[in-house]
């Protein structure tokens, strides 16, 4: 008997030695954080560029701290949800296994995900603009904007903006997990924003089977092998088992 869909996806995870997953902000929405794009995105009530660029830190810190210090606020209150926790079961059961993600919440982590490769840094990180010192600042009532305590120095979100580049040992990272593994599986981004966008035609070329996860079609869904549509949280432990 033909196999589903789903029932696909779910045999080739359990089969896998190598498996690499990347996820968006979709990952994170059933535990309370805004995605970007879409209805009640961040992007619809904000401009990128007077809030997420070097230039508009550079131009108004104060209002770039005060928009951080509000979804620093957000995000505290957040727990994981049964997708961060599927992926965590994953990566315990699956013998080399990469967590890519774009999402800056740490909620991977706190579910258990071992070694996630923070692709767009982390928001409870700050990094000095003058010492270039970083370290982790969890404190929610921060000044806007806040000091470097060892130089007193100007400190920014440790985050990537648009117009800035990723790490380039975490992207070589990512590179190379999509490049080998077996199956890659995408969740929750809506694959517009590159270098993370372009992983799943990475992997594709590479000769792996490539599992979609999304409330929607993205422009990934057309060259995907399977496109599982609905909640990541409902949709993850199903097919972790
Ligand atoms: P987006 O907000 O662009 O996309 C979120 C995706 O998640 C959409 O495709 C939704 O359909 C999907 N989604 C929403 N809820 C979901 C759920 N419960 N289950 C499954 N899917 C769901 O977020 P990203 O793709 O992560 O970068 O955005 C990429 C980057 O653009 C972000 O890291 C950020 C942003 O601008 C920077 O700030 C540099």
């Amino acid at each position: 008997m033909d196999l589903t869909p789903d029932q696909m996806a779910a045999q080739r995870l359990a089969q896998a030695q190598r498996i690499a997953v990347l996820t968006g902000a979709g990952v994170s929405a059933e535990s309370g954080v805004p995605t970007f794009r879409g209805p009640g995105g961040l992007w619809e009530s904000h401009r990128p560029e007077d809030l997420a660029t070097p230039q508009a830190f550079s131009r108004d810190p104060a209002l770039v701290w005060r928009w951080y210090n509000w979804r620093r606020g957000l995000m505290a209150k957040c727990e994981p949800n049964p997708a961060h926790h599927a992926l965590a079961a994953l990566e315990r059961r699956t013998p080399q296994f990469t967590l890519l993600t774009q999402n800056i919440d740490g909620l991977h982590r706190r579910a258990g995900s071992q070694a996630p490769l923070e692709m767009h840094g982390n928001i409870w990180w700050v990094r000095c603009m003058d010492c270039g010192a970083r370290y982790e600042e969890r404190e929610l009532e921060l000044p806007a904007p806040p000091t470097c305590r060892e130089c007193g120095g100007l400190l920014r979100p440790h985050v990537v903006w648009f117009g800035e580049s990723l790490d380039p040992r975490i992207l070589g990272a990512a590179w190379r997990a999509a490049a080998r593994c077996e199956v890659m599986l995408v969740v929750g981004t809506s694959a517009v924003v590159q270098p993370a966008a372009g992983l799943a035609s990475v992997a594709r070329q590479a000769g792996a089977f490539v599992i979609e996860v999304n409330l929607e079609q993205t422009p990934n869904s057309a060259e995907v092998h399977v496109s599982l549509l609905g909640k990541a949280g409902e949709i993850l432990p199903e097919l972790v088992g």
